[in-house]
Order: C-alpha cells, then sequence, then structure tokens
C-alpha cells in the first residue's frame, strides 16, 4: 500500500506506540490521520496536536457505539492502525475474579475486531487499504506472568490471521506486529533493553507498504520468535521459571 497523501486512523493515539505511529504516517506523507483517543482534549497528548493533518477524535475501542459512531464520521478512512491496549498485570489464578481477564480480552481483542468490521466497509469503497494489529511476543509463546494479556493477543493474532483472508477479495491488506520490549508506560516495570515506540511505527508502516503479513518490530520480538521455533518446549519452560522467580520476589 502507498501511504504517500493516504488517510489513516489510529487507536490508542495519545502516548507510546500509538503516537509514534501518528507521527510516522505524517512523516511517510500522509494526508490526515485521525488520532483516536480516549480523551482527545488531553493536555499530554504526546503528538504535535498543532499539526493541521492530525485530526484528534474521541474513542473507547471497548465502547461498540463509539466504534460504529466514528466509523461513520471517518469514512475517508484506507489504513487501521488497532494499536490501543491494555495489559493489567494480573495471572490468571492469582487475580481476586476474571474481571481483569475479561477487560484485557474486551481492549485487546474484541476492540480491534469491533473496529475492523466497523472499518472494512470503508476501506473497500476507499480502495482496499490496510489493517495494522499492534500485537506482542506473548502472542507467540503464553507467558505466564501475563495472565489475560497473553491470551488476549493470542486471539487478536488468530484474528489477523482470518481477517486476511476475508478481506482478500477487497484488496484489504492485513499486517501483524509482534512487538518485543518498547519503552512506554505499559511496559514501565520490564528490566532490561527496551527499544524505541519509534522503532515499531517504522517497521509497521515498512510492512504496510511492502505488504508483509507479520512483521517482528524490535530485537526482543526476534529473539523470542527464535527461541520458540528452536525449543519451544525449553521456552516455556522459561516462562514458567520466570512466573516462580516472580512469585518468589513479590510474594503474590
Ligand atoms: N510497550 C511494550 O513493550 C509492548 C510490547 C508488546 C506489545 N505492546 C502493545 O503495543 C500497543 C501500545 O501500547 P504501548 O506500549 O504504547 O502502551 P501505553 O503507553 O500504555 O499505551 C496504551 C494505549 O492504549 C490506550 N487504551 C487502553 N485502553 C483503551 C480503550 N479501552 N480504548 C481506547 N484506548 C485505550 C491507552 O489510552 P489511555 O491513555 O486513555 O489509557 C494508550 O493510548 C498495545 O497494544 C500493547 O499491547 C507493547
Amino acid at each position: 500500500m502507498e501511504l504517500n497523501h493516504c488517510t489513516a486512523i489510529v487507536t490508542g493515539a495519545n502516548r507510546g506506540i500509538g503516537a509514534a505511529f501518528v507521527t510516522a504516517l505524517l512523516e511517510a506523507g500522509a494526508s490526515k490521520v485521525y488520532a483516536a483517543c480516549r480523551n482527545p482534549g488531553a493536555a499530554d497528548l504526546e503528538f504535535d496536536s498543532s499539526d493541521p493533518r492530525i485530526e484528534p477524535v474521541a474513542l473507547d475501542v471497548s465502547q461498540p457505539q463509539s466504534i460504529s459512531e466514528l466509523a461513520a464520521a471517518c469514512d475517508d478512512v484506507q489504513l487501521l492502525v488497532n494499536n490501543a491496549g491494555l495489559f493489567a498485570g494480573e495471572t490468571l489464578l492469582g487475580a481476586a475474579d476474571v474481571a481483569a481477564a475479561r477487560k484485557e480480552m474486551e481492549v485487546n481483542y474484541f476492540g480491534p475486531l469491533q473496529m475492523s468490521r466497523a472499518f472494512a466497509p470503508a476501506l473497500a469503497r476507499n480502495g482496499g487499504g490496510a489493517i495494522v494489529n499492534v500485537l506482542s511476543a506473548a502472542a507467540i509463546v503464553a507467558v505466564p506472568n501475563m495472565g489475560g494479556y497473553s491470551p488476549s493477543k493470542f486471539a487478536a493474532r488468530a484474528m489477523g490471521i482470518s481477517l486476511r483472508a476475508e478481506l482478500a477479495d477487497q484488496k484489504t491488506q492485513v499486517q501483524n506486529l509482534i512487538v518485543g520490549s518498547i519503552d512506554t508506560r505499559m511496559a514501565a516495570h520490564v528490566q532490561g533493553k527496551k527499544e524505541s515506540p519509534a522503532t515499531v511505527a517504522k517497521a509497521g508502516l515498512r510492512a504496510v507498504k511492502r505488504n508483509i503479513p507479520e512483521v517482528d518490530t524490535d530485537e526482543f520480538a526476534v529473539s523470542v520468535r527464535a527461541a520458540h521455533a528452536r525449543d519451544p518446549a525449553k521456552l516455556e519452560q522459561q516462562m514458567a521459571a520466570a512466573l516462580k522467580l516472580e512469585t518468589l520476589n513479590t510474594g503474590r
């Protein structure tokens, strides 16, 4: 897909990887970017809100009404970036109930699914375009200390593959991005090397231009996929050991 002069929408655009996508799209020549945020009037937006090519719009991806109203208003969209995401930080059995896991599924799986359903007709009318799903290395290997987050990203990854088949006839590309370790608020608790949000946006837009179905956006994502390909059982054991260590350290 050609990005020059395109119109795009990015969810969770106010900060982190979403804001980096807004900036990278403009650098790639986009004419208009709808920056969809829960609070588009907030003072701490991480993109340049004075840029006339950016149109901040209100969106909560867990509210179907919010999604359908936005799709009706933004009928010129050619590229949808499903970026908004939630990490609740609870284990599956340690949480008091399934509310956190349900919320992660709502935001990380049903949100992108409902966005894709709502925007697919506009993408078709506007020439096909593309859908980008911002996923995680936790969609390649189940991470026990990421409770409901990992299952929600597995589901979203499968969704992307199925949508690619369903949307092929209308010439809509689907790009699944496997993201590893990036320096954003969501990963504030993560130790070790973290790359910039711009790294993900750059890799994601390259995947759109070249129509690459799935891409590992950073070094950590690459290393997880390699470890999984080499010895999936060993990687699973390492994940279980990490959970044990965290339980010992935090007493949870
Ligand atoms: N950072 C990493 O290392 C990493 C690794 C793998 C995957 N990812 C994925 O990258 C994506 C972006 O995350 P990030 O790292 O940039 O983290 P972040 O800074 O925490 O950003 C998360 C974004 O999602 C938005 N959001 C959460 N719930 C929402 C909802 N119900 N409706 C609309 N927006 C909602 C947040 O909006 P508010 O400001 O209103 O809360 C925020 O804009 C996520 O899908 C995440 O799973 C990140």
